[in-house]
């Protein structure tokens, strides 16, 4: 059944000139029907290059926006509208217009995570994958990072050269994670590595082996040498390398490492969506887009190499 709804979508997205997108938090069934599969970084780098009439994104809001703001000629699909990031939604522009009046001789560097709207007042957007790299080349010394405090707090140890003035927001699912799970799961495996998401508390950060983007830990757990691995990020993730590795064992900080968001798009949702059916075709006014762009510009330029 599974595959003949696969078999069904790999068909209408060649005969509708569609490439999908979709974020590594994604279940197994949709990452074996798209083009490419990505952390947040590489997927704003695949979707200035796909040439493609129509990109379906399969994750969360902000990251259709992105494609959007890079390709204003294409249609942009989201196969689940109500597919959000709290933590994106969590800042408006009179919070942040507030902080900048604040700290007026700041850069503000943005988490993508964050709406296209807030990143028309922002100077320079980051990913977890990039964000070490593009404040280290940014000429300005004085940041302003919005909205992950953790983020903010784990890239101001890496760039200790700079003043980083972070703010509240954080990612509810990452936050959540204890130095108590921790404690759990080394005790339930002692061999066990543990790799991270920068997006979760210092303190967990603190006691990691790896810490990384989706994607690095993903490559980190590949590449090791080691064969057993906590996974401290969304547990889609745990999935998906015990698939790619089978000799390996991994095993899911939490139970309750679950991104409800990310979870909502299933192989249905791409399907319907696909039909013309369902989903949510991304609009944005052109004063908007134009603004918003010039921060992920500054990601791309600063970000590759
Ligand atoms: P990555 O850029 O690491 O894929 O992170 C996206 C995200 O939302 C993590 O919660
Ligand atoms: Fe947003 Fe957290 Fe879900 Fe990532 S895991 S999409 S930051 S709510």
């Amino acid at each position: 059944m599974i595959k003949e709804i696969q078999d069904r979508i790999l068909k209408l997205k060649k005969e509708r000139d569609v490439c999908i997108l979709a974020h590594c938090y994604q279940t197994h069934d949709i990452l074996e029907i798209a083009d490419y599969v990505g952390d947040s970084f590489g997927l704003a780098q695949r979707a200035q290059e796909t040439e493609s009439k129509a990109v379906m994104m399969c994750g969360v809001r902000f990251m259709a926006e992105t494609v959007k703001i890079l390709c204003p000629e294409k249609r942009v699909l989201l196969p689940e509208p109500d597919a959000g990031c709290p933590m994106a939604e969590f800042l408006d522009r009179q919070m942040l217009a507030q902080l900048k009046e604040k700290y007026p001789d700041h850069a503000v560097v943005a988490y993508i995570n964050t709406t296209a709207e807030l990143k028309t007042l922002c100077d320079v957007c980051v990913t977890s994958s990039s964000a070490p790299k593009i404040i280290k080349r940014m000429p300005e010394d004085k940041i302003l990072f919005i909205p992950d405090r953790n983020l903010g707090g784990y890239i101001a140890k890496q760039c200790p050269e700079k003043e980083i003035v972070t703010m509240q927001g954080c990612c509810p699912i990452h936050a959540k994670m204890t130095k108590q799970d921790v404690e759990r799961a080394k005790s339930a495996y002692p061999n066990a590595l543990l790799l991270v998401h920068p997006e979760c508390d210092p303190e967990v950060v603190s006691l990691a082996d790896y810490v990384g983007s989706t994607t690095e830990i993903m490559d980190y757990a590949k590449q090791s040498s080691a064969d057993e691995f906590i996974i401290g990020t969304e547990n889609s993730i745990v999935q998906h390398l015990g698939i790619d590795c089978p000799e390996k064992r991994f095993y899911p900080l939490s139970k309750d490492f679950i991104c409800h968001n990310m979870q909502l798009t299933k192989l249905a949702s791409v399907l319907y969506c696909l039909e013309g059916t369902g989903g949510e075709e991304i609009m944005m006014d052109e004063e908007t887009r134009l603004a918003a762009k010039s921060c992920i510009d500054r990601m791309l330029e600063l970000g590759n190499g």
